[in-house]
């Protein structure tokens, strides 16, 4: 049995196969063909933050493959009122075929799938959201980007950014990463890409100037400067960001035809300019349809390994 917890934990071959199925079941759907790959599978789906896209992506998508999930918010819960989370992984492990987890450190993340015998998904932690970044590469495919593959992050140094790292590592592509001082990726995480790079040939840079970062990139993406949690630091990180927003200026010094992406929510004059987003607004919002079939994928996939 697999957990898809990060994407440290698979190979190229993997990704690409998952890949591979997330544009056939696409295709499918377009087609208005809806295989039950999963008929009669209950997915368990625990959000300890906020979502939108996670939680529609996935309820959707587990309805389409001919299951049914279960939406359960830590506020309902008795996880919320201090049950211990190896217990909830129990419970639900005897009840549900899968459980998708949104939630804080990684950590609870690795408890819940210590003590779950059924497949665990991550709907996101403070350390990756590796769906984000697949969906994001089914993407970057669509648009026929994934030759040449030279990606620009330019922003915090997050969850969003992480996912980037173990990707771009595992599939060999060129991964640019531009952070303001204070806000660098995880220094773990980037040794471990490196060290992923060094067997698939990923060029792995990170730049101090976010336009240097940009030059001849043909996707540039971000995210919010105030991630789920960091409500607090808000005024001090607007402050800390100067000059890292994605704007008409720093977007030409890219190649042509360079397509932008955004995991969203997107917070217009901070990480990206009102003008950027609308200019982008078909590739963005194709990279969020696009969660929806590359979750039908992972399920499907992570069922045919039990
Ligand atoms: N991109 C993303 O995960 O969105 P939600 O927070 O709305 O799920
Ligand atoms: N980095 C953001 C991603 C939201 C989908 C957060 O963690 O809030």
């Amino acid at each position: 049995m697999r957990h898809f917890l990060t994407l440290r934990d698979f190979s190229k071959d993997e990704i690409l196969e998952i890949i591979a199925l997330a544009k056939k079941i696409k295709k499918r759907a377009k087609a208005g063909k809806f295989k039950p790959y999963l008929k009669d599978k209950v997915l368990g789906m625990i959000f300890e933050k906020s979502s939108t896209r996670t939680r529609v992506s996935f309820e959707v998508g587990i309805h389409q493959l001919g299951g049914a999930g279960i939406f359960l918010s830590t506020d309902d819960i008795q996880l919320g009122r201090g049950e211990p989370l190896r217990d909830t992984a129990r419970v639900l492990s005897r009840m549900v075929d899968m459980v998708m987890i949104r939630t804080f450190g990684q950590e609870r993340l690795e408890e819940f799938a210590k003590y779950s015998t059924v497949p665990l998904i991550s709907g996101l932690s403070d350390m990756y959201h590796p769906m984000q970044i697949l969906a994001d590469y089914l993407t970057v495919c669509e648009y026929g980007k994934d030759k040449n593959l030279i990606v620009s992050y330019v922003g915090d140094g997050n969850n969003i950014s992480h996912s980037w790292l173990m990707l771009a590592s595992k599939l060999g592509f060129e991964l640019r990463i531009s952070t303001p001082k204070g806000y660098e990726v995880n220094a773990q995480v980037l040794q471990d890409a490196r060290k992923f790079a060094q067997i698939s040939g990923a060029k792995i840079t990170i730049y101090e100037n976010p336009k240097e970062a940009i030059k001849g990139a043909n996707v540039v993406t971000t995210d919010t400067w105030v991630s789920m949690g960091q409500e607090a630091e808000k005024e001090k990180r607007i402050k800390d960001f100067e000059g890292f927003m994605v704007d008409d200026e720093t977007m030409k010094l890219a190649r042509e035809g360079v397509i932008f992406l955004h995991c969203l929510p997107a917070y217009r004059g901070y990480e990206v300019s009102e003008s950027v987003f609308e200019a982008h607004a078909n590739e963005i919002f194709d990279e969020a349809e696009n969660r929806l079939h590359a979750q039908k994928a992972v399920m499907v996939w992570l069922d045919k390994q039990r």
